[in-house]
């Protein structure tokens, strides 16, 4: 089974993933991740992330990969494990601009078909059901309002330690969501065949469990 989770940031998409992944005992593929790994590299390289042409000169020399340890996902920049350094303010940012570039989309979604045609995956994203996974026997887009996905973004990052406040994580996110939802290739965008699942006043819990509960459906319907 293929299940594919799209939605704006700070939806819970990969909170939720991880437990419906470990409950149904599926692999989960963050691509956030993947994105995030090329908009550090950029940043490392000193290169301006709204510059395309800058971005694309590095991309021949950029491998992503990853990892799971204990069904956790790794994810490795030319073989360092930068799976805590991408969760940085700055690099959400840089991720959401790198994403707008094609070269760089196709690059990473050919990393994504490849993992997902080996097992069973749950993998969340912007354009999963849209267009990495169109044939997904499940695709759900998560949502919520931007209130409640900037105070659960806040929440994780000050148990980080990283130094932000409520205005600038909002700001951020509604800089991604705009970019995200307006760029041309591949946008974030609810597939026709998803299921849109509002969780504003859901536990992560609950909204697992309807994942699975909607998960079990489709086995069934596919035996049939
Ligand atoms: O966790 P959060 O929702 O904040 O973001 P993420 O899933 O880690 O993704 C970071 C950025 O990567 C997003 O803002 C998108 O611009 C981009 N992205 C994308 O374009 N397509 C995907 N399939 C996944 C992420």
């Amino acid at each position: 089974m293929k299940i594919a989770v799209d939605g704006p940031a700070g939806a819970g998409k990969s909170t939720i993933s991880k437990e419906v992944a470990k409950k149904l005992g599926i692999i989960y593929i963050d691509t956030g991740a993947m994105y995030r790994a090329i908009g550090l590299a950029a940043v490392r390289h000193g290169i301006d992330t709204a510059d395309a042409e800058g971005v694309k000169s590095i991309l021949g020399e950029v491998e992503v990969s990853i990892s799971h340890e204990g069904g956790v996902q790794q994810i490795f920049l030319n073989g360092e494990n930068v799976s805590e350094e991408i969760r940085l303010p700055e690099i959400s940012v840089a991720a959401s601009n790198v994403a707008t570039i094609p070269e760089v989309r196709l690059k990473l979604v050919e990393l994504q078909r490849r993992l997902a045609a080996s097992c069973d995956v749950i993998m969340d994203g912007r354009d999963i059901g849209t267009y990495v996974l169109p044939d997904a026997e499940l695709k759900i887009f998560l949502t919520a309002s931007v209130e409640e996905r900037a105070k659960r973004r806040l929440r994780e990052l000050l148990e980080k330690g990283v130094d932000t406040d409520f205005e600038s994580v909002r700001a951020d996110m509604e800089y991604r969501d705009k970019n995200d939802s307006g760029r041309e290739f591949a946008p974030l965008k609810a597939a026709e065949d998803s299921i849109i699942l509002d969780n504003t006043s859901l536990t992560a819990e609950e909204s697992a469990e309807e994942i699975c509960r909607l998960a079990h459906d489709r086995g069934e319907v596919a035996q049939k």
